[in-house]
């Protein structure tokens, strides 16, 4: 009984993610999503040139929860739902890892891209905190396609 409605329930929760999401689309509405970043090792100002979150790091586990649940409130509707995209967006599944791709994932996020004037990707990073897109790089490198 305890687990249908626990089931039930989850249904109800993804039949209103998926109504909000196509709201948001139909809309153009690119509000950012506020992120809870509070279990994680706080980064200050200055951005990190490498991800922080990445393993070693002790907050590994806990980013990858933030990261998924940040990516999907905030970049999905773009760069597609479990990070596959439709082609809107590139797959950011396929960032190359290590330094190379922290600098690119970290240039994009801070500067959005612009193309003859118009937003393609608002600056994330405007919005979003540098725990909060870190954490989201931690969850794409969790599911990443390449080597
Ligand atoms: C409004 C749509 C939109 C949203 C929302 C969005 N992006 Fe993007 N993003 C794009 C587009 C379009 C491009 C390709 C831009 C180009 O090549 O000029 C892009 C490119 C990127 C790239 C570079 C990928 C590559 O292969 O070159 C990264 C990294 C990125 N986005 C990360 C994010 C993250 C992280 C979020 C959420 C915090 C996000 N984006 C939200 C539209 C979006």
């Amino acid at each position: 009984m305890f687990l249908k409605n626990k089931i039930l329930l989850s249904t109800a929760a993804l039949v209103f993610c998926a109504g909000l999401s196509t709201q948001a689309m139909a809309h153009g509405d690119v509000t950012p999503q506020a992120v809870d970043t509070g279990g994680l090792t706080p980064l200050g100002e200055e951005w990190s040139d490498l991800n922080p979150y990445r393993t070693p790091s002790e907050d590994n586990a806990e980013a990858i929860k933030i990261g998924f649940s940040a990516y999907t409130q905030n970049c999905a509707r773009c760069h597609g739902l479990e990070g596959i995209s439709g082609g809107i967006a590139p797959d950011l599944r396929m960032l190359e890892a290590g330094f190379d791709g922290d600098e690119w994932y970290a240039y994009r996020v801070i500067n959005g891209a612009v193309r003859n004037g118009a937003v393609y990707m608002p600056k994330m990073a405007d919005t979003l905190s540098q725990e909060a897109l870190w954490a989201i790089r931690t969850w794409l490198e969790s599911v990443s396609v390449t080597e």
